[in-house]
């Protein structure tokens, strides 16, 4: 099928290369003119796994074609996917003006019927304003759209595994026409009949996940009631983390245990530093928004995302009792992407770390093994290293922001040797107290003792 893909971000160039990997024939645009020239050159501007093989696979077999002429793609795809932002505005609210302008882009760039799904997160009812939107701009009211809502559950930095192996695809639409064309498109993903990078062409099993058929409010239900249930469950690890401080437990025991009931689950459990990136702490405004919109106040995720906001506190709570004065202090901060396998900072916990540290006057070294470039562009002052251990070498403490591998695997016998002082403040408790203990380190962590 001839697909579109509006949005070169994260889910449209996932979404764009993984659909050609399923055999589709794929036009991606966006209105960053750069993008597209990266693109048409074999770069990938984000740093995503396996992306970028699948990206050249689809360019050598002739499966993908950008462009930063809307209209072109418009009128090349049967179906549009939609895939630009939909950041909060300061009241928390969605701001929705990205699809507005891509729906007034299809309806009067289009030359015949088109079915247009979307795939930005978006609230509850936005498909009754796109599908308004698409009849009010068609000239005379002459091309008929249809309208669908298929969001994406893709975790960064395992988006492609994600896409490619999904637990459920949800297609809310208005009739079942468009049901079958989002399940013709979605078939070979199901059947597993495309080449797969992470099992070397031939994913085991024949089938995956499961396609649920539902009204397209109920999809754009299920994608914030989703995240938003992901993110209390997270704050709620986070409160138990301090209940642990105060009463000499341990949250790592406590939430393993808890976990292990399948009714709560093992995930998103891990306490610490709390969520970023951009989906949380959006779309669980976006939902508090939401809800107050219609009449029904969602206390529980307001008190959510206060202790998440609370997080960057009770960590520097732990910085100012271990390092004291802070002032002419050299800090390395271990991690500046939101989360591991990513170079994504956007709501990243490390950059508000590294915003107060130079507030209070220390002179900070950062490292990250994907997220160095973005970073330098908010923080140019603040010392880059790409190696870890010089990162480390005379600093009076390491603070531990994102949970790298490179960083769990750290030689702390090794890294104690280079700093000026054994002190580790560890905000994803990647480490056991004892074993830093017996290094002789000074370690401290979120909800163990
Ligand atoms: C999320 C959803 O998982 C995905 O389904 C959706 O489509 C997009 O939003 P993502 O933002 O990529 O994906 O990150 P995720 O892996 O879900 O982690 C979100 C944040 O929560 C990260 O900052 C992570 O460090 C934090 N987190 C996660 C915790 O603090 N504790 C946990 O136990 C799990």
């Amino acid at each position: 099928m001839r697909l579109t893909v509006i949005g070169c971000g994260y889910v449209g160039l996932v979404t764009g290369a993984c659909l050609a990997a399923a055999g589709h024939d794929v036009f991606c645009t966006d209105i960053d003119e750069n993008r597209i020239d990266l693109l048409k050159a074999g770069k990938v501007p984000i740093y995503e796994e396996h992306l970028d093989a699948v990206l050249q696979r689809a360019a050598r077999e002739n499966k993908i074609v950008y462009t930063s002429d809307a209209g072109e793609a418009i009128r090349a795809g049967e179906v549009i996917f939609i895939c630009v932002g939909t950041p909060p505005k300061d009241s928390g609210e969605a701001d929705l003006s990205a699809i507005d302008h891509v729906a007034r882009q299809v309806a009067t760039e289009a030359r015949s019927p088109k079915l247009v799904v979307e795939k930005s997160t978006v609230p509850a009812l936005t498909g009754v304003q796109l599908q308004k939107a698409l009849a009010a701009y068609s000239p005379a009211g002459g091309i008929k759209f249809q309208v669908a809502s298929n969001p994406e559950f893709l975790r960064e930095g395992t988006a492609v595994a994600d896409f490619f192996h999904p637990d459920r695809i949800v297609v809310g639409v208005e009739d079942e026409k468009s049901a079958a064309t989002l399940r013709e498109i979605y078939r070979p993903i199901l059947e597993k009949k495309f080449h797969c990078p992470i099992h070397n062409g031939k994913c085991p099993g024949s089938t995956s996940g499961e396609l649920l058929v539902t009204t397209i409010s109920s999809a754009e239900l299920i994608k914030h009631a989703s995240n938003s249930f992901l993110a209390l469950k997270i704050s709620y690890a986070n409160v138990i983390a301090d209940l642990c401080e105060r009463i000499g437990a341990d949250v790592e025991e406590v939430t393993h245990a808890m976990g292990l009931d399948p009714r709560i689950g093992t995930q998103f459990l891990k306490a610490g530093l709390g969520f970023g990136g951009f989906c949380f702490p959006k779309d669980i405004q976006a939902f508090i928004h939401l809800s107050a919109a219609v009449g029904v106040e969602f206390d529980m995720l307001k008190a959510a995302e206060r202790v998440n906001k609370q997080r960057i506190d009770r960590f520097f709570e732990k910085v100012h009792k271990a390092l004291w004065v802070i002032r002419g202090k050299r800090v390395a901060v271990l991690g500046l992407a939101f989360k591991a396998n990513t170079d994504d900072i956007r709501f990243a916990p490390a950059l508000e770390v590294i915003r107060r540290l130079v507030e209070e006057g220390a002179e900070v070294h950062a490292t990250d093994p994907q997220a160095i470039a973005r970073t330098k562009h908010c923080f140019p002052n603040v010392a880059y290293f790409d190696d870890p251990y010089e990162a480390l070498k005379g600093v009076d403490a390491a603070l531990v922001c994102t949970e790298w591998p490179v960083f769990r695997d750290l030689d702390w016998a090794k890294a104690g040797h280079l700093m000026s002082r054994r002190l580790v403040i560890d905000g994803r408790n990647l480490y056991s107290s004892k074993k830093m203990q017996s290094l002789g380190f000074d370690y401290y962590s979120f909800g163990r003792s």
